[in-house]
């Protein structure tokens, strides 16, 4: 392909790769952390019963109705709340609103070596320097690697890929260590087990938080993130929106986000689920000898034993069993399974059973 009419940045642009979207009845999809059950009816109900003017019409550009709604489930105030294009577009816009360079001298953002790889898929596009911080032995993540001179500061909670949480009484140390730098903790996962920090926007200033509808509320499809924070980094939120796409979430999109957070039975019946669907494929993980982490998230993070992870990806690869693997050092002999119904789980078992015995 030429590329003779790329930008320079284009040019040395790495794109991030998302998780193969194969599809077909005998597929067993367990690598993108994709919710294995249907978003609640009411969501269902919304997408039946939308018109034509919420087509034809531009959607509410400050989605009020959906703010409102996320404000009072989480007993916060509209100005603390933003939504967006999928947390993706949230931490894109955190980037830019918090990270890019101030005066060429901005010291870098500091991320941990191990955890989601659109960071420095950001950190490139937006030239923003970065420094990775070595996780402790266990894979956890040693807050205490954090400088006090960040130039912003920004983790999953739970981690990615590793699953592990953090406790919130961790990161409440670290926002009073770092007045004034910007913590980005970025809750993807945090409805599977982890402790959310939103409470603390109410005393830090200096924190941001992001979530997601598109896991624990099975609307990955849909795309819709939120992000919590004082008034003011939520202005800041809003300025850079309204500066590159004024309705990035869509009038479907708002009003189904709506009728998800109004059925709470729905949404923790199906978390507890796949929490305890987690269990049992832990322990039968862990029967096969494989080393799998404690998890808090809605996929396990598994090393199976003699170093075989390349060889059970392709074998599970090619038997139509999605799951994630990385070549890199660090990762080279783990896997990432995404937890999917029981008997998705139970096919998963039966395809390991017989990559490791050929
Ligand atoms: C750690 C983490 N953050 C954010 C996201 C983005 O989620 P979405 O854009 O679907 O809200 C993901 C997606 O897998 C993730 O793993």
């Amino acid at each position: 392909m030429s590329d003779q009419f790329w930008s320079d940045l284009v040019q040395r642009l790495t794109p991030y790769v998302p998780g193969e979207q194969r599809s077909g009845d005998s597929i067993i999809k367990l690598n993108t952390n994709e919710n294995p059950y249907p978003p609640s009816p009411k969501v269902l109900e919304v997408l039946a019963s939308a018109d034509a003017d919420a087509l034809r019409r531009y959607p509410d550009p400050e989605s009020v109705e959906l703010r409102q709604a996320l404000a009072q489930y989480h007993t916060l105030d509209q100005s603390q709340v933003f939504v967006g294009n999928g947390s993706d577009e949230i931490l894109a816009l955190a980037f830019m609103a918090f990270f890019t360079t101030k005066f060429n001298a901005s010291p870098a953002l500091q991320y941990p070596q191990l955890s989601y790889s659109f960071y420095p898929v950001y950190c490139d596009l937006l030239d923003i320097p970065s420094k990775l911080t070595a996780l402790n032995q266990d894979f956890s993540i040693d807050m205490d690697a954090f400088e006090n001179n960040a130039g912003g500061i920004v983790f999953p909670n739970p981690n990615a890929p590793t699953s592990l949480a953090q406790p919130a009484s961790s990161i409440e140390t670290l926002l009073q260590r770092v007045p004034d730098t910007v913590v980005l903790v970025d809750e993807a996962y945090i409805d599977f087990g982890g402790e959310s920090v939103i409470s603390l926007v109410h005393k830090y200033p200096n924190l941001l938080v992001s979530q997601t509808f598109s896991k624990s509320r099975s609307m990955a499809g849909m795309r819709l993130g939120a992000a919590f924070a004082n008034p003011s980094l939520i202005e800041a939120l809003m300025r850079v929106k309204n500066s590159f796409n004024s309705y990035p979430v869509d009038a479907v999109a708002q009003r189904a986000g709506v009728a998800s957070l109004n059925d709470e039975t729905y949404y923790l019946r199906t978390t507890k689920k796949i929490i305890q669907t987690r269990t049992t494929t832990s322990a039968a993980l862990k029967q096969r000898g494989f080393s799998v982490l404690d998890s808090s998230a809605n996929f396990v993070f598994a090393s199976p034993p003699n170093n075989t992870a390349a060889r059970l990806f392709e074998y599970l690869n090619a038997r139509g069993v999605l799951v994630r693997y990385w070549s890199s050092d660090l990762l080279k002999n783990w896997l990432r399974i995404s937890i999917g119904t029981d008997a998705q789980m139970q096919e998963l078992l039966s395809a390991i059973d017989e990559g490791m015995s050929t």
